[in-house]
């Protein structure tokens, strides 16, 4: 913490920097910053890598003060505490998971206590599993009532790894699709939530019934329910009302196939009823009536715990449609909960509602965030919104990553930019009062700034596109007006994605722009933020409008922006990004680059049926493999005749959604063509690549290859792992 603490003098010294894959990689990483209810301070999180040991240099939980700025360690052991909870209807008490349970091994313990007095807190619950997501409802009788989640087995109990029983044959076996999901093979066992009850008695004890598995009562025909939804899910999946009464989850649709589906309801139940929990959005439903028949998500009570705001999509298998917020009225009947009055706040709203969702104080409104034109902004609903009403952002230039509203009425803003990893600040009636930026404090980023970032516009190849294509521009640190730089032209994945201006550890456009770069990061069709036309347009389509855009943003760069060398350009893409750089190896677009990079990326769409997400390809390719053309249209190893041009592939192991033969399979095409390529592989990453030293890696080769075909620097010869 010293470390960061002490450099805000030595930066006026040093000045502008060149930002590394090293200085990226082991700069500083910050939680969001979480206020207390009082408003006084915000608690974060932070860790740090070192290349030099090899290892953590450090991690802890700091307090941010919300009027001074200053930052000072909470006294919080980040090494014993795996997550902290403020406790409601306190100035500053706090609720943690303690990672050790010295009566159950593998179980964890939860501590009651203060931030004023962090070494004084009282352990009030042993727990047999390693349970994690914690929400916690301070009740009127002053009993606690709170969810987490863990694993658990088909009979409900959750599992704790130390006591599991390892089998002694490792045969997988299915008699169903969906066997495996992004990293993890499919077991029996799935993520639940579990209810449990703090009752306060002179302190607090574990009340009799201990903990309840909230899903294990769902009947189910084809899908198992599981929340947190996997991979991704997190405890924005589930919430509990303020009063401590209600509990909302979302889980998949129980009568369809997680391969073919994306569909999932919200289910509500009483809490103190062991009934097993109702959804009120599925088959049959209002809502299901009225064809919103989609994904569910962000369930989040009401102040007065009357009400539940989430978000649905309205397509059971597209994972990219509309993301709509609606509300409904909720009590607890007998044993159940009443669900009334479903309605709809944002169908007015091209954008996607995003979280958090926070109810305002008095319940009249909702904020929510969205991503608009390549930033992520808040937004804020009226109750009374209906159909016509569309708002206007609060925040502008970045992507907000989280935020909550303080007891005056001001929100509190974690965001992040191209050119910051941490910005926080504090929004009162519209005048911004920044508290911390990481950028201005970090000796690893300084120099960085928004004077790198600028945009353009560009015309689509859709003519039917009624507005003008985005693209970002990233200038090196130490850019030199009367400079070229080479290309090197971007490409997102999704594709129903984007480049916002937010940060990221991976892809980060500065680090790419400091190897002596102009990074131009367009946003083709197909993408988000502007509007769903503009990210369905890419159905039954993915080599045809993106790729042309892509030309025409290209076209653009070529004629409009003299500090890009496009003579000596690079391209370089994950995910969709790979396919679509994969397609312009087999187009003409790739004869313009002297060399590609492509991570993680389809080679061959024809084999694109060993993904498990089976609802994914075939709404984006208009159909099955056997019964659309869609495939065969699109695919890069249709054109191998056009390849040329040298090209660096990595393909990960764990990668199931796009299994790593793609990778190997282009590789092996090219090498027999004798064009220069090489191929790397990490068997311990998925889609990502997230371990340090593996991360460095990854740079520094593809920035040796990229650096040798444009620049004409000498190529490594010893690549890894040959
Ligand atoms: C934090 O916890 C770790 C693990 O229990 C312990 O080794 C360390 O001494 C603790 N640090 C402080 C400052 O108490
Ligand atoms: C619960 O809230 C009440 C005020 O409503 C407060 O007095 C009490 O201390 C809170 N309980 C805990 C455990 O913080
Ligand atoms: C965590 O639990 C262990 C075992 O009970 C205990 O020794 C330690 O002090 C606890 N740490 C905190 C911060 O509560
Ligand atoms: C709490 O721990 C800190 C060190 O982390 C120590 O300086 C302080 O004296 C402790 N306070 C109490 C009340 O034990
Ligand atoms: C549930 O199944 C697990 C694994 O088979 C077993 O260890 C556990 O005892 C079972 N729980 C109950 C309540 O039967
Ligand atoms: C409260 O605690 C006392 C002492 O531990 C115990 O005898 C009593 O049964 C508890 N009451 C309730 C309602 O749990
Ligand atoms: C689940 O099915 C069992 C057996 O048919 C039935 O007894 C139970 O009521 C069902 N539960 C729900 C929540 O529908
Ligand atoms: C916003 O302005 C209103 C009206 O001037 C004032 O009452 C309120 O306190 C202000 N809120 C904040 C957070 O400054
Ligand atoms: C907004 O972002 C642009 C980059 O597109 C930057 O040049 C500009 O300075 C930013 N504006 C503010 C107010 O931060
Ligand atoms: C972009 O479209 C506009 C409107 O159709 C047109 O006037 C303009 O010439 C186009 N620009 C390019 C570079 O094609
Ligand atoms: C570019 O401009 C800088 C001063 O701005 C000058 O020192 C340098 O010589 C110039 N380089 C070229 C290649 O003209
Ligand atoms: C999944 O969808 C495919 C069409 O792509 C269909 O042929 C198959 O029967 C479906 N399977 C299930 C279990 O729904």
């Amino acid at each position: 913490m010293a470390r960061y603490l002490s450099v805000a003098a030595a930066l006026a010294v040093t000045g502008a920097a060149v930002l590394t894959p090293e200085l990226l990689l082991s700069t500083v990483r910050r939680t969001a910053a979480d206020p207390s209810p009082d408003g006084s301070v915000a608690l974060f999180s932070y860790s740090q890598y070192s290349f030099e040991e090899h290892a953590s240099a450090g991690s802890g939980m700091n307090l941010i003060d919300l009027k001074t700025g200053d930052i000072t360690d909470s006294g919080l052991n980040a090494s014993e505490i795996n997550e902290v909870v403020w406790l409601p209807g306190t100035e500053t008490g706090i609720i943690y998971i303690n990672g050790t349970n010295e009566e159950i091994p593998g179980g964890v313990t939860l501590w009651i206590g203060d931030i004023k007095s962090p070494n004084t807190s009282t352990l009030v619950a042993s727990l047999d599993a390693p349970y994690s997501g914690l929400k916690v409802a301070n009740t009127s009788s002053g009993d606690l009532h709170f969810l987490v989640n863990s694993m658990a087995y088909p009979n409900g109990t959750a599992v704790n790894p130390e006591t599991e029983v390892t089998p002694a044959s490792t045969a997988r076996y299915y008699s169903d699709v969906y066997v495996r999901h992004w990293d993890t093979w499919l077991t029996k066992n799935r993520y639940a939530v579990f209810a449990g009850a703090l009752s306060a008695n002179n302190s607090y004890a574990l009340s009799g019934a201990g903990m309840r598995n909230l899903n294990h009562g769902i009947n189910f025909t084809a899908t198992q329910s599981e929340t947190p939804i996997q991979p991704f899910g997190d405890l924005s999946d589930y919430d509990l009302s303020p009063d401590g009464s209600i509990y909302a989850f979302v889980s998949k649709a129980p009568q369809l196939n997680k391969a073919n589906y994306t569909a999932s309801y919200a289910y509500v139940g009483a809490f103190a009823s062991s009934e097993a929990p109702v959804a009120f959005n599925g088959p049959d439903s209002e809502a299901a009536k009225a064809g919103h028949k989609g994904a569910s998500g962000l369930p989040s009570f009401s102040w007065d715990s009357s009400k539940l705001a989430y978000v649905q999509q309205d397509e059971d298998y597209y994972e990219s449609d509309r993301w709509i917020l609606y509300t409904v009225d909720v009590a607890v009947e007998g044993s159940g909960v009443a669900v009334s009055n479903w309605k709809s706040l944002s169908a007015g709203f091209d954008r996607w509602v995003q979280g958090p969702i926070i109810w305002a104080e008095g319940d009249e409104s909702i904020f929510v965030t969205a991503e608009d034109y390549a930033r992520v902004k808040v937004f804020n609903f009226p109750i009374t919104a209906d159909e016509s009403f569309v708002p206007e952002p609060l925040t502008s230039n970045t992507t907000v990553a989280s935020y909550a509203v303080l007891p005056d009425g001001s929100l509190f803003v974690s965001a992040t930019a191209i050119w910051t990893p941490n910005e926080w600040y504090i929004l009162a009636n519209g005048t911004k009062n920044t508290l911390f930026d990481a950028s201005q404090v970090d000796p690893n980023l300084a120099g960085l700034g928004a004077h790198t970032v600028s945009e353009f516009f560009f015309n689509g190849s859709n003519p039917d596109l009624k507005q003008q294509l985005h693209s970002w521009v990233i200038k090196p640190s130490n850019y030199k007006d009367n400079v070229t730089y080479p290309l090197a032209f971007y490409i997102h994945g999704g594709p129903q994605g984007s480049w916002a201006n937010g940060w990221s550890n991976r892809w980060n456009p500065q680090v790419w722009a400091d190897q002596g770069y102009i990074v131009v990061a367009p946003n083709p069709t197909g993408s988000t933020g502007f509007g769903q036309y503009v990210t369905d347009s890419i159905q039954g389509n993915w080599g045809g409008w993106p790729y042309e855009d892509l030309v025409n943003a290209w076209n653009y760069v070529n004629t409009s922006l003299p500090c890009a060398d496009t003579v000596n350009g690079i391209a370089a893409g994950a995910s969709y990004g790979g396919y679509m750089t994969n397609w312009i190896q087999a187009n003409d677009l790739g004869n313009e680059f002297k060399a590609i990079v492509t991570h993680d990326g389809i080679s061959n769409t024809q084999a694109a049926w060993a993904t498990e997400e089976l609802w994914f390809i075939r709404h984006d390719y208009n159909g099955s493999i056997w019964n659309s053309d869609a495939y065969a249209k699109w695919n890069p190893q249709n054109h191998i005749a056009n390849f040329s041009t040298p090209q660096f592939i990595v393909h990960n192991t764990k990668d199931y959604r796009l299994p790593e033969s793609d990778g190997i399979s282009m590789f092996n095409i090219l090498q027999g063509l004798g064009i220069p390529s090489r191929f790397m592989n990490f068997p311990d990453e998925n889609h990502w690549v997230l371990k340090q030293e593996n991360s460095l890696v990854w740079h520094t080769e593809i920035f040796n290859w990229i650096n040798h075909y444009a620049k004409g620097e000498p190529l490594s010869d010893t690549p890894v792992g040959n």
